[in-house]
């Protein structure tokens, strides 16, 4: 179903589609930043909640600065300086964060209105042409991100891209995630867990050493479920530089597999991440001040976590990180998956 969401300041109408499937669940995007704006899932009783941050329209994600539900590129997270180099050629990007670049720079993907190129009940592909030199990245390519909501309760996000020259490509969703609901205040006691062994090591400002940290012994073990805050305010370097967790978690296998899930024990609402890409940035909504939400909510720090699959970030200047080159002509193809449940 496609609905109004409103108008943004260029004057550009926006759209929402509602997805839904047998089991109840909903999940609305809108083509103003193919964001994932709701997440209804049933709870224990069978009551419906919704499970991720947002705002009401479009003009609550045109002013936005935390990225809720956003599909942001061209390269998720950080590029330390701001520029790279690829074949020979010097990049340079728009600083958004220090001397970094974030997620694609200031005009990046999350701001911009997409193509519905097709919709249906159960899904929709936004289309969103990025010219040669768009954000300072070479190679113009067409992006296409396409949602599907499934009856196995997935909330299946599906990238693909060709560009026309050798670039760099690293799309991810920033939804936020509460299972106890989107206004149910801090998100602190619901339980995570991350398949990975270890984690990447950053700086300061949150671009990786280079080094691999086994997670084991720190705070950063996930391994087995524990609440988000049984160790966030522990006395440990990476947590005091990322004022929680923010950082990019080294998945334990290849392909397509389970990333994470996490469950709140108030709902009974269950959720596992998916994901054939090497990384995902865990964070902890930690930059959340107090920010208006939908359906007048406030939203507090700390009171939704990000699951971000991802190339690990700044690998354009990491010999032994993989990605996020992708040659001309060559196909940039993604899967992640949010699928919920309950016990
Ligand atoms: C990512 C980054 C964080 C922060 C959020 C958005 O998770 O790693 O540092 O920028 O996005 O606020």
């Amino acid at each position: 179903m496609r609905s109004d969401f409103g108008t943004t300041s260029k004057g550009e109408k926006a759209a929402l589609y509602t997805l839904k499937n047998s089991n109840g669940m909903e999940a609305a995007v809108s083509d103003y930043g193919a964001v994932l704006v709701k997440v209804l899932v049933p709870d224990r009783e069978g009551k419906l909640r919704d499970v991720v941050l947002g705002y009401d329209d479009v003009s609550g994600y045109e002013a936005g600065t935390l990225y809720f539900g956003e599909t942001v590129g061209r390269v998720a997270n950080r590029i330390g300086g701001g520029s790279f180099e690829l074949n020979g050629r010097t990049y340079g990007l728009t600083q958004n964060d220090g001397s970094n670049t974030l997620h694609g720079g200031r005009d990046y993907y999350g701001k911009r209105m997409w193509t519905a190129e097709e919709a249906d009940d159960s899904h929709v592909t936004f289309m969103l042409r990025s010219t040669d030199g768009d954000q300072g990245f070479p190679g113009a390519s067409d992006i296409r991100v396409t949602y599907t909501l499934t009856q196995e309760n997935e909330v299946k996000i599906h990238y693909h891209a060709v560009p026309e020259a050798d670039t760099l490509l690293n799309l991810t969703n920033h939804s936020y995630f509460n299972l106890s609901g989107h206004a149910s205040g801090l998100a602190l006691d619901q339980e995570v867990m991350i398949n990975a062994d270890a984690y990447t090591e950053a700086d300061a400002q949150s671009i990786p050493t280079g080094n691999v940290i086994p997670v084991e012994g720190t705070p950063m073990d996930f391994r087995k479920a524990k609440t988000v805050g049984q160790e966030i305010e522990s006395d440990y370097e990476a947590l005091i530089f990322g004022q929680g967790y923010d950082h990019n978690w080294v998945l334990n296998g290849s392909g397509y597999r389970q990333a994470a899930s996490m469950y709140s024990k108030k709902t009974g609402i269950e959720m596992k991440v998916y994901t054939d890409l090497p990384g995902m940035q865990f964070y902890t909504g930690n930059f959340i001040v107090e920010e208006a939400g939908k359906e007048g909510a406030v939203y507090k720090k700390r009171q939704a976590v990000c699951f971000e699959s991802q190339y690990f970030p700044d690998a354009v200047h990491k010999e032994r990180f993989a990605g996020p080159v992708v040659r001309a002509g060559e196909v940039y193809d993604t899967t992640t998956v949010y699928q919920f449940g309950r016990r």
